[in-house]
């Protein structure tokens, strides 16, 4: 078996001064077409989370959704979609927030979460922490409770962490 930090590093893509001069991207894609570090990388998450005792798994448009859902398979529980403003077709709640470039606005169906559940929120990168953040408060707003984030991995310089210090942060691997 493939252990989940090896397989990180080894397939995760760093693209210098992308989207804009002096952001180092983390490209997940690689990681994605390999299905043995895919494969670590799910296990190694649900691993970390199962003892969070987690009713739902919330995964964040666009690439919460590709650890996400596994994520939830695996842990034998639902996964909730967050997502991008105007996507979701029922009654939803709003969220915005500043990302590390740009804003946005996320949404969750009003009934996607039953009060109280047990929520772990999910994401490809944790940067500032603004996605998160905003994903619980969408949680919360829905009457669930967010019992942990989990995320593949961590851009430390950016504090991300302590913006989400009020739960159990998964993190695989910090950069
Ligand atoms: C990226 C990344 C995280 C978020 C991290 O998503 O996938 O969701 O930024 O940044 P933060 O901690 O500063 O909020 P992005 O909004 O670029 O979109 P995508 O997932 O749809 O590619
Ligand atoms: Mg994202």
């Amino acid at each position: 078996s493939v252990d989940a930090a090896t397989a990180i590093d080894a397939c995760v893509r760093p693209v210098e001064d992308w989207p804009v001069q002096g952001v180092t991207f983390r490209d997940v894609t690689p990681l994605l077409a390999a299905p043995d570090a895919f494969g670590a990388v799910t296990a190694a998450l649900a691993d970390a989370v199962r003892e969070l005792r987690p009713d739902a798994v919330v995964g964040v448009e666009a690439r919460g959704f590709i650890f996400g859902a596994p994520l939830a398979l695996e842990l034998g529980v639902g996964f909730v979609p967050v997502r991008k403003e105007g996507k979701l077709p029922a009654d939803t709640h709003r969220a915005t927030y500043a990302l590390e470039y740009g804003e946005a606005t996320v949404e969750i169906h009003t009934d996607a979460l039953a009060p109280g559940a047990r929520v772990v929120v999910v994401d490809d990168v944790l940067a500032t922490g603004g996605t998160l953040r905003a994903a619980a408060e969408l949680v919360q707003t829905c009457g669930a409770q967010v019992v942990g984030n989990a995320v593949v991995l961590e851009i430390g310089a950016l504090a991300g962490r302590e913006r989400l210090a009020d739960v159990p942060l998964v993190s695989l691997r910090r950069y």
